[in-house]
């Protein structure tokens, strides 16, 4: 049987997890991995904290405290956070640690080893008051190609594209605000345009939602450069035989196998019996690294590539872009404390999510929406009259055909596996959703409570149908759908699609979707309306 390794985007140790997050990239992959595991494929999600980098040095530094120390705090939130929103890793692991860098060390000397390595002059940035290197984020300046200001040394926020040293117009340096100058210095580089060709098939073959391929598609079009690998700092995988350290977003991906690799270990499996479809998820913006570098970096060391690349937009808050320094945003702490329900959270990210690059957004307002409407009204409230009619009749399950609705209800659950082995989460749900509106538009209609005779019918109808329909919301609601299928006195598994047998007794009805009530979403609001 095929294994699947699902991935997550690392997170960078610096600075607290949002709702962005989330919605992008830990939610979906946890989604789909339990959803593969629910049908009984051998699946492992790996992740694990991104610890170097220039952006944790900086920060690090400017606190005072050592990197080493600085990453220990957040590495611990970080599982925490993503625990509280039921976000089940294997294995989630951190690059700060010995097997990691010994594995980027071996795959740098195996590149090295076929040819895919130069050392090449480039031009670094230098602060001429402090007398030190100015690497990625420790300068600041125009974007060459849009013009943006405000950006870093490595990469464009606003048009995604990436840099080399020297490019950034009217740099300064972001401690001191001096103007940046410009010294030589020595590199190693990864020879990124050695696999041009061989990218442009990958992108083509590649899983991948179309308007993000046709975005890397321009990226190839517009040519390759070779890639400067290499940073003047301390803080990072050391290189063998240079006197830097690996850029950080080389030795990131490294982490999905080293993190694998740890699994394996310690399950006693085999890394190469596992390294073999491969899912990784990840926001739109790291689209250039996860489409480009990291699949070359596999071409280079001859390890399959990745078969699958389910990207996400942006999250957005009342239709504006996240932003920490002005506190428009929700991290998942602040979710936390105000006790409200991560499956609530999961419902509505899922059910307002899209494939492929268009953002979304988050509101109060539209969360008590879609939660009370989708969940409580329709969800809940079927749940309930069901089982309370039920029991006004014995709670057992009489010996009557089910309506023609409940093989709709049969035959969805095909396309439901469709949408969901595509990664078209928000699709998927919205299958179930649409089913449990049809049920309650079919309760309704029959009027069971003035028509005690098809009765019988409509509760076999409908509780059949709310087994079924309980599986595929499993992977969205995974402690709740639990409780719907103890409501229901069946076990939660994928298999079976069958009616509820003759006999079969309803247990009472228990109130499992608690309203969002506008002094809820008033709280909600609070945390970022001031
Ligand atoms: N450390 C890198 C990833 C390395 S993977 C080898 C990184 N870290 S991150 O913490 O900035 O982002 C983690 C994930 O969250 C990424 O998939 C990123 O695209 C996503 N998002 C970051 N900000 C986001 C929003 N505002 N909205 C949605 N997703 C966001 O990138
Ligand atoms: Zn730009």
């Amino acid at each position: 049987m095929k294994r699947t390794v699902v991935t997550a985007a690392l997170p960078y140790a610096n600075g607290e997890l949002h709702l962005g997050h989330v919605k992008s990239t830990y939610l979906p992959a946890d989604i789909f991995t339990r959803f593969m595991k629910f049908k009984g494929l051998p699946t492992v999600y790996v992740c694990a904290s991104d610890e170097h980098g220039t952006p944790i040095l900086f920060r690090s530094e400017k606190q005072g405290v050592k990197p080493e120390e600085y990453i220990l705090k957040w590495r611990q939130s970080y599982f925490d956070d993503l625990s509280f929103v039921l976000i089940d890793f294997d294995k989630f692991y951190h690059t700060h640690s010995s097997e990691h860098i010994k594995i980027t060390q071996e795959v740098y000397e195996k590149l090295k080893e076929k040819g895919y390595i130069k050392k090449l002059s480039v031009k670094q940035y230098w602060c001429p008051k402090e007398n030190k290197p100015l690497p990625d984020r420790y300068v600041i300046g125009t974007c060459p190609f849009c013009e943006a200001s405000e950006q870093y040394g490595d990469q464009c926020e606003k048009c995604g594209k990436v840099f080399t040293g020297g490019q950034l117009v009217n740099a300064i340096c972001k401690t001191c605000g001096a103007k940046a100058e410009i010294r030589e210095s020595e590199h190693v580089f990864f020879t990124l345009s050695n696999f041009s060709d061989k990218l442009e098939k990958f992108v083509e073959n590649v899983d991948a939602p179309k308007d993000i391929k046709n975005f890397v598609l321009g990226w190839i079009n517009d040519g390759l450069k070779d890639w400067d690998i290499e940073r003047d700092i301390s803080w990072g995988v050391p290189i063998p035989d240079s006197k830097g350290v690996f850029y950080v977003w080389f030795d990131a991906p490294i982490a999905y196998t080293s993190t694998l690799k740890k699994w394996c270990d310690e399950k006693g499996e085999k890394f190469e019996d596992w390294w073999d479809n491969i899912v990784h998820f990840i926001g739109k913006d790291i689209a250039y690294h996860h489409f480009l570098f990291w699949p070359a970096i596999l071409m280079g060391v001859d390890w399959k590539l990745p078969s699958m690349i389910p990207v996400r937009g942006h999250l957005t808050l009342e239709q504006k872009k996240f932003s920490k320094s002005r506190q428009w945003y929700i991290s998942i702490k602040q979710w936390k404390e105000l006790g409200f329900s991560p499956e609530y959270l999961r419902f509505f990210m899922t059910y307002t999510t899209p494939q492929g690059m268009k953002d979304s957004d988050f509101s109060a307002r539209e969360f008590q929406k879609v939660i009370n409407e989708e969940l409580v009204n329709n969800f809940g409230n079927l749940l309930q009259r069901t089982l309370k009619f039920s029991e006004r009749l014995g709670s057992k399950i009489e010996d009557v055909e089910t309506d023609e609705i409940f093989k709709k209800v049969q035959e969805s659950v095909n396309k439901y596996e469709k949408f969901m082995d595509e990664t078209k989460l928000s699709e998927a749900l919205k299958i179930a959703v649409g089913l449990i509106h049809e049920l309650n538009v079919y309760f309704q209609r029959n009027e069971p409570w003035k028509n005690l005779k098809i009765a019988p019918k409509v509760i076999r109808t409908v509780a059949s149908s709310l087994v079924i329909l309980n599986k595929l919301l499993y992977p969205i609601l995974p402690l709740k759908s639990k409780k719907v299928a103890k409501l229901l006195n069946v076990d939660l598994v994928w298999e079976g699609k069958d009616a509820l047998k003759v006999g079969h007794t309803l247990n009472k009805a228990e109130i499992l979707f608690p309203k969002v009530d506008d002094d809820m979403m008033k709280k909600l609001e609070g945390l970022y309306k001031k």
